[in-house]
């Protein structure tokens, strides 16, 4: 089986491991472990993309990984972003490198989106044949996508997140949970249902799906 094969396959799987409201619950960090480890899969796969250029590339694949990289993307950043962030700003007020740190975890966030979306342009970019032109240049932006990713990714987890648990109640560490959930709730429109179920439009976390899903719907 090629190596995209492989790793579409991989990635859908790992898709398919959400954790459940329960896990959740105990640990609100395995709702962010979990998609973290379907960037590694999306990474995975952009680097089986990028081996396969200029003339081996799965239509498929590219397709489901530009897909990915519009809707799951931006819907990870916004969940760090709007939610993980902000809950984790109160209980480590006190602590100056939690604060330094998701400040720069921000603005990468916001250098991550602008990149995701070029990424997902010069993906679908193909000729009649269904040949990249610019191989070489996407070449470029492919390694530098997945390259910076798994950079964050680590230091996210082996960084940041440590830090932040250390100065986290039990009450906050509720509240998080409770807002995670809520979020999920609202979104299960969108993550990676579009590979899942090809048939559902993916949203980016905002379609009317999600505004009329009621808060009272949370698990
Ligand atoms: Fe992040
Ligand atoms: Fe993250």
């Amino acid at each position: 089986m090629p190596p995209q094969k492989q790793q579409l396959e991989a990635l859908i799987a790992c898709a398919a491991k959400a954790p459940a409201a329960e896990a959740i619950r105990l640990d609100p960090f395995q709702l962010i472990a979990f998609e973290h480890a379907l960037q590694e899969r999306l990474c995975d796969l952009l680097e089986a993309i990028a081996d396969a250029l200029p003339n081996q590339v799965l239509l498929d694949a590219a397709d489901a990984a530009a897909t990915t990289l519009r809707t799951y993307f931006p819907a990870h950043l916004k969940l760090e972003n709007d939610i993980l962030f902000p809950a984790l700003t109160a209980p480590c007020r006190a602590d100056r490198s939690v604060r330094e740190a998701i400040a720069l975890a921000r603005s990468e966030h916001d250098a991550d989106e602008a990149s995701a979306l070029e990424l997902a342009e010069a993906l679908a970019n193909r000729d009649e044949e269904g040949r990249y032109r610019e191989a070489e240049a996407l070449g470029y932006l492919l390694r530098s996508f997945f390259e910076q990713q798994r950079r964050h990714i680590a230091w996210e987890e082996t960084v940041v997140f440590p830090m932040a648990r250390s100065c986290f109640s039990a009450a906050s560490k509720a509240d998080l949970a409770a807002a995670l959930l809520r979020h999920r709730m609202r979104c299960e429109c969108l993550p990676l249902v579009s590979l899942l179920a090809p048939q559902k439009k993916p949203c980016n976390g905002n379609c009317a799906d999600c505004e009329e899903k009621p808060a009272s719907a949370i698990a």
